[in-house]
């Protein structure tokens, strides 16, 4: 199937553009006249019902009338005739379709688009768009799109949701000074998606990182499947982030989950590196596709000046990669190449005094030393020193040291000749940046880079001792009852049947069958409504905790039912739950939604009453390995509560994160079935004593 793309899209030997045109201004024109300007070497068929040649290449009324074969189609006819054209390329055996036209799904004509891609499908032929700019290829000479020119000349390839974003990127290339071989405009993914030209171009000679402008995925597992496999490293930047699937939410979870969170999750366990915004889309992309990944976290700043260096310094604690100090035998090396007021340290303050053969002789030690990981060599523009004398001096180093599998990054700060010395750096394959902070990031970004392999390897382990059967058993009983919002124990009967603890209960229809269950439980409990009308119970006044004895027990069943029935004078009301009244622990939640694009995916973060308010909270698609579980602990703003703050024994963040686990397989074996659900509060005791679900709630999907 790779093949095919890429001798149809990205490599063809032969292009018909169809639609071709000789007047200028026309999209048929510019395609065809791009191609001839970009110097395509393989063969041009412009493609006209009444020209005999446009632009001094010989014309044919369609693709049929041309002799031999054709790779791939530029189409630019109207949307009208883009039916016909596809079977004439079908026929004619063409692998590839770049259909540039506009008119179909993206306005609503949903069945033309449907045609063409089951049309090309009877033939083979894979379509790229419609609605597309084109493809544009360095390698190929290739520019078969309406894109004024090729970009700047480098190892990155972009494939972008936007059409116009992409022709802005190819003209940014040369002022922001980052090398693409190629653009692709993936446009209504009417057929080719991300996916398949994620695999295709992970086994491109000439690509060595994977730049996506993201506005929808529509198969989440099948990107995040190929971005797992490829070797080559991914960036994306999703835009967006307004809320998705939160409008009709019926779970904290669902109302507290959105595009960038889900899609934010699915990008990190994909081991896809993020970009903020459009700039540092380009910034990563740079030094991702000209650098090594970093594989340790050791980093060395290397210097001239204290000021950037201490920005420098700051950048890397916000990014990830907080600097340590350098061990005594690099500090010692470092001092020969300083004046005496230098610091060895972390950042290297080779002083304002730095010339050209103290970076060369520091960076080439610092490359070739074990202890280093990862090199940021900053530069500020000095009376004392030429900036493209220094750069020449780092490339030597870099060229001299024996390790090459390390990353070095650069950042010039000063004017014109600094700007010189970046471009000379970046032509000469070192990424290179104006500003400290931004060579920072970017090694944080190869850092990535290393984290991402890692956790892409993680394999999910799925526990064997799951219960489907029950857990079927009880949603099938609340569907015959024409519901789908399960009640407390009915959800809580589900998670024990996934091996996740939740607290004891009994159901009582009496004031009798309260007092005899509170008994049985032991004091003090805690009663609750059992309503598939009252979701939330404690606003219904449906919850009353620390009840001693059986008188409050019998007060209390009397007055929750009162109150039940005042909050919803019909509501169908299956009992009282009596329950024991687990002892305080820490409050957490976990839950989940079934996600449009990515399918069943959970969240955790700090629980109880506050949930929606702190909204201190993360997410991951299901399924969730261990290994990702604790890093989900780790990572919400509380994380330190779990580990025990103020003299607090530290949680059980082990059975925490088993809890998770299960959670995860629980939804991913239920996705047919459940829609959204939550547990909540979830109370995490001291280490070694495992974690309780004291609420619950699910809610099923509609059949
Ligand atoms: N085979 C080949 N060429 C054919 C043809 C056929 N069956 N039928 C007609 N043509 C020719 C036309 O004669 C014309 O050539 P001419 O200038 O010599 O007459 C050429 O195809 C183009 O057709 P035309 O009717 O002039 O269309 P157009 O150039 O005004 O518009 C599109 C065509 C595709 C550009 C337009 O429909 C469109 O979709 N524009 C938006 C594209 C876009 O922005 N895409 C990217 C979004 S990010």
């Amino acid at each position: 199937m790779n093949n095919d793309i890429m001798t149809g899209l990205f490599k063809p030997k032969s292009i018909a553009v169809v639609g071709a045109s000789a007047t200028p201004g026309k999209i048929g024109y510019t395609v065809l006249k791009n191609l001839i300007d970009s110097q395509y070497t393989g063969k041009i068929y412009p493609i006209n019902p009444t020209a005999d040649e446009i632009l001094g290449i010989k014309a044919y009324a369609s693709v049929m009338d041309v002799p031999g074969e054709i790779d791939a189609a530029a189409i630019t006819v109207p949307a009208k005739l883009t039916l016909q054209v596809t079977e004439e390329c079908g026929k004619k055996g063409i692998k590839g379709l770049i259909i540039i036209t506009s008119g179909f799904s993206e306005v609503g004509n949903h069945e033309l688009e449907e045609q063409i891609v089951e049309t090309a499908k009877r033939y083979g032929s894979r379509i790229l768009g419609p609605n597309i700019v084109g493809v544009l290829s360095n390698a190929d000479h290739m520019n078969a799109s309406f894109a004024p020119f090729l970009p700047m000349v480098g190892k990155a390839a972009l494939i972008s949701q936007s059409g116009a974003l992409l022709i802005a990127m190819d003209a940014a290339s040369y002022t922001r000074k980052v090398g693409f071989d190629k653009l692709v405009s993936i446009g209504n993914m009417s057929d080719v998606d991300f996916a398949d030209i994620i695999s295709c171009l992970n086994d491109d000679e000439n690509t060595s990182c994977i730049t996506l402008y993201i506005e929808g995925i529509r198969d989440g597992r099948k990107f995040m499947d190929a971005c797992k496999n490829a070797t080559k490293p991914i960036i994306a930047l999703k835009s967006g982030t307004s809320s998705h699937g939160a409008a009709a939410a019926a779970s904290h979870t669902g109302s507290l989950a959105g595009a960038a969170k889900v899609y934010g999750a699915a990008f990190k366990q994909s081991g896809i590196i993020q970009a903020s915004d459009l700039n540092n889309l380009f910034d990563r992309t740079q030094a991702l596709s000209l650098q090594p990944p970093m594989n340790g976290d050791n980093l060395l700043i290397i210097t001239n000046g204290g000021g950037v260096g201490v920005l420098a310094t700051d950048a890397a604690e916000r990014d990830g990669i907080p600097l340590k100090f350098a061990p005594k035998e690099v500090q010692d090396e470092m001092k020969k190449h300083m004046p005496e007021f230098g610091s060895a340290k972390n950042p290297v303050d080779l002083t304002g005094m730095a010339g050209t053969e103290w970076y060369t002789e520091s960076v080439q030690f610092a490359l070739d030393h074990s202890w280093v990981d990862g090199l940021v060599v900053l530069y500020c523009e000095t009376a004392m020193t030429n900036p493209i004398e220094i750069a020449k001096g780092i490339k030597r180093a870099v060229d001299a040291a024996k390790t090459k599998d390390k990353p070095i990054v650069v950042s010039a700060v000063g004017g014109e000749k600094s700007d010189a010395a970046i471009q000379w750096l970046l032509e000469n394959g070192i990424p290179a940046y104006n500003s400290p902070e931004v060579a920072i990031n970017a090694m944080a970004a190869l850092r990535e880079q290393a984290k991402a392999k890692i956790t892409v390897a993680e394999k999910f382990k799925p526990y064997g001792d799951y219960d489907k059967e029950t857990a079927l058993k009880v949603i099938k009983k609340a569907r015959e009852d024409g519901r789908e919002s399960l009640t407390e124990i009915e959800a809580k009967q589900i998670f024990e049947a996934y091996g996740l603890p939740t607290t004891k209960g009994l159901l009582a229809k009496s004031e009798a069958e309260a007092v005899e269950f509170a008994k049985k439980i032991g004091y003090p409990v805690v009663m609750k409504i059992v309503s598939p009308e009252i979701l939330h119970k404690s606003d219904a006044g449906g919850v009353k905790v620390n009840i001693k004895d059986d008188a409050a027990a019998r007060e209390a069943y009397n007055v929750i039912l009162a109150n039940a029935k005042n909050y919803k004078s019909d509501a169908n009301i299956h009992g009282i739950l009596v329950q024991e009244m687990a002892p305080w622990g820490t409050e957490v939640i976990l839950g989940s939604i079934n996600d449009a694009t990515f399918g069943p995916t959970m969240m955790f973060g700090l629980g109880g009453i506050f949930v929606e308010v702190l909204k201190d909270v993360t997410f991951r698609v299901s399924p969730v390995s261990e290994n990702q579980a604790l890093i989900m602990l780790d990572e919400i703003r509380g994380a330190p509560i779990l580990a025990g703050v103020r003299g607090e024994a530290p949680r059980d963040k082990e059975a925490m994160a088993n809890a998770v686990c299960r959670y995860s397989s629980m939804i991913l074996d239920l996705k047919d079935e459940i829609s959204e659900s939550d547990a909540n509060p979830v109370l995490v005791y001291e280490k070694g004593k495992g974690i309780k679900i004291v609420d619950a709630r699910v809610i099923l999907k509609k059949k």
